[in-house]
This record gives C-alpha cells, sequence and structure tokens, in this order.
C-alpha cells in the first residue's frame, strides 16, 4: 500500500508564489508516489472574520488553482474540509486531550491575535484542526513551508498523547519541507515571510499576476545598496530573489548570476517567474471556463476520502469510549 500523504491551504487572500514554490509544487512532484489528499481548508480561514461572498468564490478559485499547478485529480484527491464533517469532529476530540499551554505557545497564534481586536477561540484552536486533518486520513507524510514546521510538531506532540491515553490509534506524520523555497520572503520587505494577507500591492506575486505585473513586482523589489550580486556579501532581498528563480527556473544557477548587476539578474529573474506561471495561468483558464468541472472534481474527491475518514473517526470514538452505533 502506497503512504498517504496530506496538505492544505487556506482559501483567503491571493495564492502567491511563496504558496507555489513552499507547496503546491512539491505536492505536484511527489503525487504519483503517495495516496495524496489536497484539502481546501475553508473552517481555518474563518478563524478570522471572511467576506461570506468572496470566500465561497475563493474555494473554488482554490481548487482550480491546485489543479492548474500540477496536481492531477484522477491520481489525487482535492476536497473541501468544510465538506467532510468528520475534520470539526475529530478536532473536538483531539482539543479535549490538547493543553491550553501548547496552544498558547504557538508562534502563529500570537502574531495573528496581535493584529486581531477580538480573537476568537477558533484562533487558539486552528492547530488541533490542523492535527485532526491530518490525522483522520492518517497521513505518514505531510508536505508544507517552514512555516507549519510548529504546527506539525504539535500535530505529532497531540498524536502520541492520544495514543498514550487511548492506545496506538494514529499515525505519526512526518514534516516534509522542500529543498528550495521552504520560505520565501516578501518583495517589499525581505525580513517578513511572503503571506497572503499582508498588505501592499508590491509584497506578493500573486499566481495570477499577469507578466508585466510580476516584471514590475520584481523590479521594485528592495534590494541593498551593492551593484552587483557578491555571493558572499548579499543581502536578504537579492538571496531571496534568487532563491524564487532558481526554483522557478532549474537552468539558473548561483554560479551563474555571480557579479550580474542587480538590474540584470531582477531582468533575468523575472523572466524566470513568467514563464513558470505562465502554463499555470493558461490551464486555470481552461479549467474556469466549465464552472460544473471543479463540483465534480471536489465530489468525486470527497467520494473517495469519506470513508477513510469515518473509519478513522469511529476508531477514535472507541478508543475513547464514546458511542459508537454498532
Ligand atoms: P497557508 O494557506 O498559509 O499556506 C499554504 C502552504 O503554503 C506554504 N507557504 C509558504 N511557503 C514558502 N514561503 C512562504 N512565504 C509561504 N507562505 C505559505 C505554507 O507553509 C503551506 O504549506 N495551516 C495551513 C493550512 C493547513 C494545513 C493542514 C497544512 C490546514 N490544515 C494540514 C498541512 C496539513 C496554512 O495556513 O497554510
Amino acid at each position: 500500500m502506497k503512504a498517504r500523504v496530506f496538505s492544505g491551504v487556506q482559501p483567503s487572500g491571493q495564492l502567491h508564489i511563496g504558496n507555489y514554490l513552499g507547496a503546491l509544487k512539491s505536492w505536484a512532484e511527489i503525487q504519483s508516489r503517495y495516496e495524496s489528499i489536497f484539502c481546501i481548508v475553508d473552517l481555518h480561514a474563518v478563524t478570522i472574520y471572511q467576506n461570506p461572498e468572496e470566500l465561497s468564490a475563493k474555494i473554488r478559485e482554490t481548487a482550480a488553482l491546485f489543479i492548474a499547478a500540477g496536481i492531477d485529480p484522477q491520481q489525487s484527491s482535492i476536497i473541501v474540509q468544510s465538506s467532510i464533517s468528520g475534520h470539526a469532529e475529530l478536532a473536538w476530540l483531539l482539543t479535549c486531550v490538547t493543553p491550553v499551554g501548547w496552544l498558547n505557545r504557538m508562534t502563529q497564534y500570537k502574531a495573528k491575535a496581535e493584529k486581531q481586536e477580538t480573537v476568537s477561540d477558533g484562533l487558539l484552536q486552528y492547530p488541533v484542526l490542523m492535527a485532526a486533518d491530518i490525522l483522520l486520513y492518517q497521513a505518514s507524510i505531510v508536505p508544507v513551508g517552514e512555516d507549519q514546521s510548529q504546527h506539525l510538531e504539535l500535530a505529532r506532540d497531540v498524536a502520541q498523547r492520544f495514543n498514550s491515553l487511548y492506545g496506538e490509534t494514529f499515525v505519526m506524520p512526518a514534516t516534509h519541507l522542500p529543498t528550495v523555497g521552504a520560505r520565501i520572503m516578501g518583495l517589499d520587505d525581505p525580513t517578513q515571510k511572503m503571506s497572503k494577507s499582508a498588505p501592499g500591492a508590491g509584497h506578493a506575486i500573486s499566481l495570477l499576476d499577469e507578466p508585466k505585473i510580476v516584471q514590475k513586482k520584481i523590479v521594485r523589489a528592495t534590494t541593498d545598496s551593492q551593484p552587483e550580486v557578491n555571493l558572499e556579501t548579499m543581502g536578504p532581498g537579492i538571496a531571496n530573489l534568487l532563491t524564487i528563480g532558481l526554483a522557478c527556473d532549474p537552468s539558473l544557477t548561483r554560479e551563474s548570476v555571480a557579479g550580474m548587476r542587480y538590474g540584470d539578474l531582477k531582468k533575468r529573474i523575472a523572466e524566470a517567474v513568467i514563464a513558470r506561471l505562465a502554463p499555470i495561468q493558461q490551464r486555470y483558464r481552461e479549467i474556469t471556463a466549465d464552472p460544473s468541472y471543479i463540483d465534480g472534481v471536489l465530489r468525486e474527491g470527497k467520494a473517495r476520502t469519506s470513508p477513510i475518514a469515518e473509519d478513522t473517526l469511529r476508531t477514535a470514538k472507541r478508543a475513547m469510549g464514546l458511542y459508537v452505533l454498532r
């Protein structure tokens, strides 16, 4: 039997090149070797208020982008979190074995909570729901960007605690980070992670940005005061652009850009990004031309994965002594 892979993306904001290089690209690369489930985590998105109309459009848009980025819906299951009730149900069971102290320590929680006037309980429970997503399918591999590492450690801690309290129930999931692109920084501020929710037109390259926009954003990206690429002394802005370029175009090497003037480097990186995004955008347009196609893919994903979810949930409930209909 193939090992199972699970990962997810929140359908909030515009998917960007960081989401692609940190996650979607490796999903597409590894999907044939595993039984893969890729999830649009809308229950996670609503831990912070989302405009309902926009959210419902973004769920389908995100599914279309998964496919456009190379996820093959015949090979992998694409699902929407809220369409399978087991995610929320298992999250509750896991909440009951998770000490609040573990959640209070999460760095993403602290960073997000700081920006909210009122912090929802959902925002604190966010990593428990994430653990439930993974454990519900007994996934052993979780391909993510570096920012999710702490959440995955927590998922393992929660699984371990459940297993030691109630007996071996959950498979221990391993974190899978890409070799290049695990942490893409903002173009406007290379000390901050590129993020869907960060304001500023020059912050992120959206997967659907037109070539002209991509070029403009890269030309304006923050660098340092050196005139040309010095591999030893370059600042974080150039290092970030270089990472983006190397991840988008395998023919580009660090050695080949050494000594290049920043203006020329930016032109070369912009070409690499535009060439990488072109087929994704073309495929996205084809997919979205038929509005019923995505719903069909999501319906099929749910049909394939629901039996696994139901089975794990039954096992977990039984382990805890909860009532399970015979
Ligand atoms: P989300 O929606 O913030 O991001 C989706 C994926 O993109 C990666 N990523 C990045 N990688 C490199 N550089 C960046 N600047 C960058 N920004 C984002 C993220 O690491 C992620 O892999 N909590 C998750 C979604 C989730 C999930 C799960 C993931 C919910 N349940 C279960 C794995 C397994 C999140 O908010 O991702």
